[in-house]
């Protein structure tokens, strides 16, 4: 009955894809081009599992006699799934014709398609439980309001959330806030669209798992094993919906449904549940997910999924701006009897003082005392406050140092937040991330502008020039020890970083103080001491105690890693780095490009596409990913010459680290504004022009030896 009726929901969508294709073909030709934006894997879901990338509608029709084999029509449950996968397929073909001649077919609220790197973009938090797992809700709810109440259940607990179809519709009646900054994803109206969620798990198996196209049984582990995501649908489950389910069940998503009656249970993986209330619960069991509660005593929420969020002008009822008042935020060590544990003060005026819509002077000072606490771990306590003061609902936080700007939504002020409440939020996160070498806490919150002021010239910024000092002075040669971070091996399984003072990890989230706080604090964790004693080459940074690191915490799938040479047994890639750069021929030089950046490169490749080229953990010769602020270092690709190599940029990229980039050029090789050197898309995105550019200014890397 159950597999009949996939059976029937499988067919129903080939025979609406068949014709849909052949109507495409007839319109357009065989060779017209298809795709999705913003993706080097083509049609991501197909690629994945045959290992074929499909580029025209030939390809495409051709493709469908490949989809119409994986259904078999003998009556088992193996034959029901795998007509799960050809119906995922199928939605793939048809969303892909949406996109034809290079149309946009999702306008607000939804997003259809996403970019590879919105994925690579999620590795982070996926890795680190923050982001713990991936809700599909699919359907319409009994009512809008435990639809939006399912929603927001999962919300407060950072998982994403993505609809499809009158679920959406549910979600605007009621006015829910919703868009990816909030973790809470409309993909589109009809059912094929849940194949945009389908096509981000399949496409991190290929980034992050180093799974190879066409291997679907590993595809498939890979899903069922390290993507944590579920689907949650609302009845009538039709046949359809039901072949849909029967395809996230093959990839290991177990399907939750208040459908009771035409469906039998198949368990673990289809679990039927009266009760919508009993969603969340339900589906984080049968996905083995647990989530990490904070309880913060404040009047508003607090969750990752907040972090996000976004308060415009209009919507606000204070501001607090560092770039026009004195403002600062600060961490400082003190002995133990000079803290009281849970002491907060506010010292100056509550906010309800203030005029609606002003701006003032903030300062909090956050006094930590520990017997294992050392003033090194000062900026990295500090820097995560940008992310506990983000997770407020209603307050947004950009910024550092005494640079950072606040904002209090009209909302979260009306709800009761005030000052103080930083002081908690602060004062809760620090004693539970930091437990380790946190003992006592207190935090002051400064209103008094004469006090902000004092405490940014007097306290503050002396602190950070001491800080700024001692980070000049530790460079790779100065330390006895690097760091490895296998963090991401949840997704990447032998991928390991080597994180030194000049050379931070990928990801641009750990340097070798982070590294170094993390071993502190969770000593069997992610981070571990790597000794550099048995150097074998200075110039590629190679050692024999990191090869013999590498290969440990690999597992053995590496033997060999250098430092800093792109060539020579480079470092891997995850998958989640900020920037990769890659080898440009024609001037010897590499390109680097940002995440961000969706444009084309003198390469010929996108980010995306130059990016598809390394990951997984693998080392490719000629591609490296790595942080922004490696750019700037002076042992980016030091073997092969070091930044002077550097012979193209995004714009944007380039302004972010011309200041830090131009000083390690002048002293290196003596050269003033080396970034005016460097060609970005306003002048060239093809080779030919970059080289006349390159030649016009001189730059250093056209009269240097050839790379390969
Ligand atoms: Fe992942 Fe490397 Fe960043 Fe660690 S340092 S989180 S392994 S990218
Ligand atoms: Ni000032
Ligand atoms: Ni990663």
């Amino acid at each position: 009955m159950l597999i009949n009726r996939i059976f029937s929901g499988n067919d129903a969508v080939y025979g609406l894809t068949e014709k849909a294709v052949n109507d495409a073909v007839q319109a357009n030709g065989a060779d017209k081009a298809v795709g999705f934006p913003h993706t080097a894997y083509c049609l991501p879901c197909y690629y994945a599992v045959t290992g074929v990338k499909i580029k025209t509608l030939g390809e495409l029709k051709e493709a469908l006699g490949v989809v119409k084999s994986l259904m078999n029509r003998e009556e088992t449950l193996d034959n029901a799934l795998m007509s799960g996968v050809a119906t995922a397929l199928c939605a793939e073909f048809i969303e892909a014709l949406k996109y034809l001649d290079g149309a946009e077919p999702y306008q607000e609220p939804c997003y259809g398609h996403l970019a590879d790197s919105i994925i690579r973009e999620l590795g982070v938090p996926l890795v680190t439980g923050d982001i713990p797992g991936v809700a599909v809700i699919l359907g319409s709810a009994p009512t809008a309001q435990e639809g939006v109440d399912l929603i927001k259940s999962y919300q407060a607990q950072g998982i994403l959330v993505t609809l499809v179809g009158g679920i959406i519709d549910q979600a605007q009646e009621l006015g829910l806030k919703m868009g990816y900054n909030l973790r809470i994803v409309p993909l589109g109206k009809d059912v094929t669209s849940v194949i945009h969620v389908v096509s981000v798990a399949l496409r991190a198996a290929l980034i992050f798992g180093n799974v190879t196209p066409g291997d679907a049984a590993s595809l498939i582990s890979y899903t069922a094993e390290r993507v944590p995501a579920f689907v949650n649908a609302f009845k009538p489950v039709d046949d359809v919906v039901l072949a849909a389910g029967a395809g996230a069940i093959k990839l290991g998503f177990p399907v939750i449904s208040n459908e009771t009656e035409n469906i039998e249970e198949v368990p673990g993986a289809l679990i039927a549940c009266p009760n919508v209330a009993d969603f969340n619960k339900v589906s984080l069991e049968a996905r083995n997910i647990k989530i990490k509660i904070t309880k913060v005593d404040i009047p508003v929420a607090f969750a990752s999924a907040f972090e996000g969020e976004i308060i415009r002008r209009k919507d606000m009822r204070v501001e607090f701006d560092g770039s026009r008042v004195d403002c600062v935020e600060l961490v400082q060590t003190k002995t133990m009897d000079e803290v009281e544990d849970h002491k907060i003060t506010v010292v100056g005026p509550e906010i309800d003082t203030f005029e609606p819509g002003s701006k003032h002077s903030l300062a909090y000072l956050v006094e930590v005392a520990g017997k294992k606490m050392q003033p090194d771990f000062e900026p990295v306590i500090e820097r995560k406050f940008h992310n506990y003061i983000n997770c407020i609902e209603g307050v947004y936080h950009t910024g550092q140092r005494d640079m950072f700007r606040i904002r209090i939504s009209n909302e979260a002020y009306e709800a009761g937040f005030r000052a103080k409440h930083f002081g908690e939020v602060l004062y809760t996160q620090v004693k539970n991330e930091f437990e380790a070498v946190v003992d006592k806490c207190q935090v002051t919150i400064f209103t008094d502008p004469a006090e902000c002021t004092r405490m940014r010239h007097e306290v503050g910024i002396p602190t950070f020039d001491k800080r700024d000092a001692r980070l000049e002075t530790l460079t790779d040669e100065s330390v006895d020890v690097y760091y490895s971070c296998i963090l991401c091996q949840a997704f990447s399984p032998s991928h390991v970083c080597v994180v030194t003072p000049e050379r931070l990890g990928l990801c641009g989230a750990v340097s070798w103080l982070d590294a170094k706080a993390t071993n502190e604090l969770d000593p069997n964790g992610p981070c571990q001491v790597i000794t550099k004693e048995r150097p074998i080459d200075e110039n590629l940074g190679s050692y024999e105690d990191v090869d013999e690191a590498v290969q440990k915490f690999s597992q053995g799938a590496l033997e060999h890693v250098t430092l800093y040479s792109i060539m020579q047994d480079p470092m891997t890639s995850c998958g989640c780095f900020e920037c990769i750069c890659g080898i440009e021929p024609f001037s010897n030089g590499v390109v680097i490009a940002n995440r961000e950046y969706a444009g084309m490169t003198p390469l010929g490749m996108t980010f995306s596409e130059m990016a598809s080229m390394t990951g997984g953990g693998v080392q490719t010769p000629g591609f490296m990913g790595h942080g922004k602020h490696f750019i700037s270092s002076k042992k980016f690709m030091k073997a092969e010459g070091g930044i002077e190599r550097i012979v193209w940029m995004p714009k944007e990229l380039k302004d972010t680290v011309a200041e830090r980039l131009n000083k390690t050029a002048k002293e290196l090789y003596g050269i003033d504004n080396f970034t005016d050197m460097i060609g970005d898309e306003t002048v060239a995105t093809d080779p030919e022009v970059l080289v006349a550019f390159l030649t016009e200014h001189n730059h250093p890397a056209l009269s240097m030896d050839p790379m390969m």
